[in-house]
Formats: C-alpha cells, structure tokens, sequence
C-alpha cells in the first residue's frame, strides 16, 4: 500500500533517567526519576508525522522481544504503518538517557540492536512504496550505505527527501546532492562542515557549506530554544521559536520538528508554513516527558499555531 510519508530509521527502548547532574566516573549517583518507552530517532519522528496528520509508512529492523512488541504497540496506537523486519539473531536496542532536571536537556548513548544490522535487503521489499512517496525521511542510526540508498530510490522516484544527520556521521560522496533539506542541530551541522555554530551567523556560514556541499532545496539548522535557521537559494531566514509552556524534556525535539516538517511538506504546505507547523509540533514536545509519547496530535499543533 502506497504512503504520502516513508521512514527509515529506528526503535529502541529508551531508558531515561533524570537528575541534576551526570554522575563521573566511579560514582553512583541516586535518580529523581526514570521511565522505560518508545524510542528511536526513525520511529519518533514516524510517530511525530502520524499524529500530526500525516500518511507514515516505517521502515525497520527489530528484534523478537519484548522492547520490539513496544514498538508494535506504540506503531498501532499512532497510525503508523509498520514496514518492519522481525530479526531472529538480534534483539531491540535500546538508548541510555540522561535528562538535566531544571533545564530539560539531555545526552543519549543508543546502541540500535537490531535497526543496526538493517541492511539494504530491508529496503527491497518496499522499493515501490520509498520510490511513490510524497516525502521520503531518514537519519543516521542505522548503517549510512543504507540511508544513502534510500534517499537515491526515493529520489529516481521524484518523493520530497530529508536528511536528518542525527548522531552525525561521514557521509558517503553524492548523498547531499540527493537530499532537498537537510536538517542537522548546531553540532550536526558543525560535524559536516566543520564550522562550529554559535550564533545566527555561524549557522548562516554552515548552512551555505551544506547548500555549497549539494542539498538541493535548503539546509535547515534545528538551533535548539533559539528556533531553526533555513537557507536556501533565496536567502537566510530565522524561524523563531514558539512558546507552548514549560520545558520539562527536550528528548525527541529535533525528531518532534523532523516529523512534523516531514507531514506538512507531504500535505503541500509552502516552505515557511511548513517550518511553523514543525516548530509548533517541537514546541509542545518538549513541554511533556518521553519522547514518542510527547508527540502532540494534530488539533493540539493548530490550536498553537492559532493561538
Ligand atoms: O532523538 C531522541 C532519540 O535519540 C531517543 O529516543 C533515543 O532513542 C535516540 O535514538
């Protein structure tokens, strides 16, 4: 069945811990607080785009375990066509997260399971669906040689592609050049062109090198609390941020932004309406704990954006 919308990427479980500092090494430190859920930059923003409104297919390698049936679940409840391989010979992965009470913000270890072994005969099966999207998405969890695939089949096939570099990672040579937007935050963007973002101009500077490196339609610089940078052929613009309420986890904001750009680029929204649709979606993200789970539903990213 063909999508508007297809993912690859993918779905551990993430384990988040909170408290007001990381413990050093050699110390045990007590927690405020821990949660196990759906994780998985791939399957967040899947999550991200369905309940925005959006037609997701997911594609994904998991394990035949207990973390895979949250996956399931989770997939089932948001909407989300799950194009999933059920791996024998490895288990589900899973990320360690740190979350920073006060502030929100957080550092992830992940180790992707099974999603890593994800191969390019995952993607055979789904050829027709990734060549007939509308909008074609992935990240940098699972091996690069199969991202890189996936952009070039969606692209023979005409769909809308985005690159969300996350974690960041050596691209092979070519694989900007297949890609309409790419969408790093500030170290992403400074680990592909080696400027280090700090400011507006910085991210100005790094989004031209990408531009300079082959994207096709604009490089967009997620910039955390100070919103998103996007420069494209007619210039650079400043996304400004949106305030939804009080930060509590930023865990899953970028792919709250990817999912939701990804869904009002597949619905025909023009350029900027499609960047305060996805900076909306981000906005309310981060106000709730969890990352699949903070996803809003689609009247919740209206009734913002009308606010
Ligand atoms: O972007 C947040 C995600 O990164 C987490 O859900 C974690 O699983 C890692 O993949």
């Amino acid at each position: 069945m063909p999508h508007d919308i297809v993912i690859l990427g993918v779905f551990v479980a993430d384990a988040a811990f909170r408290s007001d500092r990381l413990p050093v090494l050699g110390e045990t430190k007590i927690a405020t607080g821990f949660t196990l859920g759906p994780g998985g930059k791939g399957s967040n923003q899947a999550v991200a785009a369905a309940k925005a409104g959006g037609d997701v297919g997911f594609i994904t390698r998991i394990g035949k375990d207990t973390f895979g049936q949250m996956g399931v679940q989770l997939w089932a409840a948001a909407g989300v066509s799950a194009l999933v391989t059920q791996d024998p010979d490895h288990p589900t992965g899973a990320a360690g997260i740190f979350i920073e009470e006060g502030c929100g913000r957080n550092a992830i270890l992940i180790s992707p399971g099974a999603a890593g072994a994800i191969t390019l005969a995952d993607l055979a099966p789904h050829a027709a669906i990734i060549a007939g999207a509308k909008v074609a998405m992935t990240q940098l969890e699972q091996p690069v040689d199969v991202a890189h695939e996936f952009c070039r089949m969606a692209r023979a096939g005409g769909a809308i592609t985005i690159l969300n570099p996350a974690p960041a990672a050596a691209l092979p040579a070519g694989m900007l050049a297949l890609c309409d937007f790419v969408t790093p935050n500030e170290t992403e963007a400074e680990a592909l062109t080696g400027i280090k973002v700090t400011d507006t101009n910085s991210a100005t500077a790094a989004a031209k090198a990408l531009l300079a490196q082959g994207v096709r339609q604009a490089a967009v610089i997620t910039l955390g609390a100070n919103g998103a940078l996007l420069c494209d052929q007619g210039g650079t613009r400043h996304v400004p941020p949106i305030d939804a309420g009080r930060v509590v986890d930023t865990t899953g904001a970028g792919d709250a932004f990817n999912g939701g750009f990804a869904c009002a680029l597949a619905q025909g929204m023009e350029l900027n309406a499609a960047l305060d649709f996805a900076t909306a979606v981000a906005a309310i993200s981060v106000t709730r704990r969890g990352t699949a789970e903070a996803m809003p539903n689609r009247a919740e990213v209206m009734a913002l954006l009308q606010r």
